[in-house]
């Protein structure tokens, strides 16, 4: 009897069947009802006992074996089946893959550095992290100048002149002490305020600032590089210039363009008037071109400064600033179809 079931463990340890049916016969006549192990079990009682003991074990590893066999080459069946060769199953539905879109902050820093590059303006950067001269003092900002209360800042607490930049326009003063003329550069990038968080103003925000210095730059040609700009940007081909200050330009205005009454949101967005601000701009002080190494003897030029969230909310009717920072993705979708 033992020998017998010796000799089964090696057919059961020699069997290598390939298709479901050699595999499904070898289960029948092995582990089925009426299968080899259960008359063997069957038998169990019928062997002298002094062999049981063995009979007994040699029975639990056939029976072991044989188990493991349909089940290892089932698997391998079926995985084979998976597959069909290196790529697998080329007639299977794809899993629909998700499409992310861009962040409405990126569009519009796009569409602005794309509009100002086809008129020869190159992209620069600057850190976020910045040193007093760049953010204020190289800027006409001295110490103590009250316009610097225009801008709440974030200062480092251990070192005063270290803060996290207030506007991109440390990014001109960068760029002068780093290139000479001619200049004609834009400078998108991620700017900070200590200001209370609402639906119009938030801590966290985005610029790009203008720059473009030459011999004989003049107000004129300022001008209709904005307009140049409104036009490509909003389809809108009428601006002003109103007479403003800041302290990096002389003469400064702030640019406003006329959006329309057509609509009830023009009237809302405009309180009115048709007018929307859109950025601030002027010639560039002599002082600052001092401070940045540039002879103002010999070189001028113009400067501007916009916010990104400002302009996005324009064009895509957005109310509230907040949303831009929350990543809700019923917001962030809705992108999807805007290049
Ligand atoms: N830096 C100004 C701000 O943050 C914006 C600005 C105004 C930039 C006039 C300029 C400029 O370059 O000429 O509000």
């Amino acid at each position: 009897m033992l020998d017998k079931v010796k000799e089964l463990i090696g057919e059961v340890t020699a069997f290598n069947g390939t298709t479901k049916d050699e595999i499904e016969t070898f289960r029948i006549k092995f582990l089925s009802k009426k299968g080899l192990l259960n008359d063997l079990f069957n038998e169990f009682k019928n062997v002298n006992p002094a062999e049981r003991k063995d009979f007994g074990q040699a029975l639990n590893t056939l029976k072991n074996l044989a188990q493991d066999k349909v089940n290892q080459l089932k698997d391998t069946l079926e995985n084979a089946s998976d597959q069909k060769g290196f790529y697998g199953d080329l007639t299977r539905p794809e899993e629909p893959i998700e499409l992310g879109s861009r962040h409405p902050i990126s569009l519009v820093r796009n569409k602005i550095i794309d509009v100002f590059s086809r008129i020869g303006f190159t992209v620069s950067e600057g850190p976020e992290i910045e040193d007093d001269w760049h953010n204020f003092t190289a800027l006409n900002l001295p110490e103590y100048h009250p316009a610097r209360d225009m801008q709440d800042t974030f200062f480092i607490e251990t070192n005063p002149d270290i803060l996290l930049r207030t506007h991109t326009s440390s990014v001109q003063v960068r760029y002068m002490e780093n290139n000479k003329p001619p200049i004609r550069t834009i400078s998108p990038g991620r700017v900070f305020r200590n200001e209370d968080i609402s639906a119009r103003a938030h801590c966290i925000f985005h610029q790009v600032e203008g720059l473009y210095i030459d011999t004989d730059v003049s107000f004129a040609d300022l001008k209709q590089t904005l307009l140049y700009f409104t036009k490509e940007m909003f389809g809108k081909s009428k601006i002003r210039l109103r007479p403003s200050y800041f302290p990096f330009t002389e003469p400064s205005a702030e640019v406003d363009i006329y959006w329309g009454l057509e609509t009830e949101t023009d009237y809302k967005i405009t309180k009115g008037t048709g007018w929307l601000e859109i950025m601030g701009c002027g010639m560039v002080d002599p002082n600052v071109l001092k401070n940045a190494n540039i002879d103002p003897e010999i070189y001028s030029g113009y400067a501007f400064g916009m916010g990104i969230e400002r302009i996005a909310m324009l064009l895509y009717q957005i109310p509230d600033i907040r949303m831009f920072y929350e990543n809700d993705v019923r917001f962030l979708e809705q992108f999807k179809s805007v290049l």
